[in-house]
């Protein structure tokens, strides 16, 4: 049994007590917001488990294994080194950190500590990003062209982080989990319309043996898109995880040269085949991923998603604001 200390009780909050609390394996013994209206939230909904404003009660608990940070991203890196100095196992919210020095400090600290650190990289636990990966690693695909993401909605607008910061580490957990590459350099370009944050952003990543990666993230979209296009050599996909069913759609669709004597006697093939769609697992990922992290420090394993995937995320995404100050200059990692 790992027992946790939860803080945070936001809106992401709720759904780690609800799944934690769910679990055989673990317990949740306190959960800590500095918001009043948070604390009465938690309270009426878990009668039985103490609620606090303090989160040193929860860091210098006895009884406490694991913390998880639920709370804003520059809060992340004083919660959870507390929580490392504690000798408490560490679940913390995408992005990991606010800066390279951070994650790094945060990592080395849980090494020293033999302790556990997780990133909340929770797509990664998706039936649709596991069915990719197995279709990736199987090499149904072909040779990786290119990933291309679409996540724009109308806010949630963020008062301590741009629209990158925000909606960004998903697909850069993605690509770090799905392209078997470390990435080469990035470029970002965006705009701010209204808090003085970059509510409207492009990144685009570019990856050894020409994969190139794109993702387009946006707080002033009139309509909710979740859309991601993978491109093989040998096929092509869509993700579309608004889809309720057929999230994954496979196409066997692609261009082949098939002359290149001249210039003038290029012959372009276009394939155009089959679309299926596999079969994706449908079971709450957040609740996999946090019975995954109390199997990694039960059984003293390093999860793949730990402050070294965390801190890759944030090495994009540090070098992406600096590409954004500049205004798209290519930064290399
Ligand atoms: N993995 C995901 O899919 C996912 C989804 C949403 C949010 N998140 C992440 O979760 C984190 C929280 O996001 P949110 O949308 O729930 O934010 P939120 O603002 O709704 O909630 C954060 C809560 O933390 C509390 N808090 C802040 N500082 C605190 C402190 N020092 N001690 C105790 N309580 C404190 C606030 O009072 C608030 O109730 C962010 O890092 C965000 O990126 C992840």
């Amino acid at each position: 049994m790992i027992r946790f200390g939860v803080i945070g009780y936001g809106y992401w909050g709720p759904n780690v007590v609800r799944n934690l609390d769910g679990l055989e394996e673990s317990q949740v013994l306190a959960i800590c917001d500095k918001s009043p209206a948070a604390r009465r939230r938690a309270q009426k909904a878990y009668p039985g488990i103490p609620v606090t404003a303090d989160a040193g009660e929860l860091m210098s608990s006895t009884e406490i294994d694991a913390i998880a940070v639920v709370t804003p991203i520059w809060t992340h890196f004083e919660l959870a080194k507390a929580a490392l100095e504690n000798g408490k196992h560490v679940f913390v919210e995408k992005p990991f950190t606010n800066t390279v020095a951070q994650a790094e400090e945060l990592v080395n600290l849980a090494e020293h500590k033999n302790l556990k650190i997780m990133v909340d990289h929770t797509f990664l636990f998706t039936g649709a990003v596991k069915k990719i990966r197995q279709l990736l690693q199987e090499g149904t695909l072909g040779k990786l062209y290119y990933y291309d993401s679409t996540r724009v909605n109308l806010g949630l607008f963020q008062h301590d982080v741009n629209v990158i910061w925000d909606l960004a580490p998903h697909d850069l957990s993605i690509m770090d989990y799905l392209i078997d590459k470390s990435p080469e350099a990035v470029v970002a370009t965006g705009q701010t319309h209204l808090n003085g944050f970059e509510d409207v952003a492009f990144v685009t990543v570019y990856f050894p043996e020409k994969i190139i990666a794109h993702i387009n993230v946006n707080w002033l979209s009139p309509v909710k898109v979740r859309t991601t296009l993978i491109g093989g050599e040998k096929k092509m996909l869509v993700w579309n995880d608004l889809e309720p069913d057929e999230k994954v759609k496979v196409y066997d669709k692609g261009v082949s040269i098939t002359s290149r004597q001249d210039l003038y006697e290029l012959l372009v093939s276009y394939r155009s085949g089959d679309m299926w769609a596999p079969q994706v697992e449908q079971t709450e990922a957040l609740r996999l991923e946090l019975a995954y992290f109390i199997d990694c420090i039960s059984n003293n394993h390093a999860p793949f998603n730990d402050g070294a995937a965390g801190l890759r995320v944030v090495k994009m995404l540090e070098a992406a604001s600096q590409s954004l100050n500049k205004r798209g200059a290519l930064i290399y990692l």
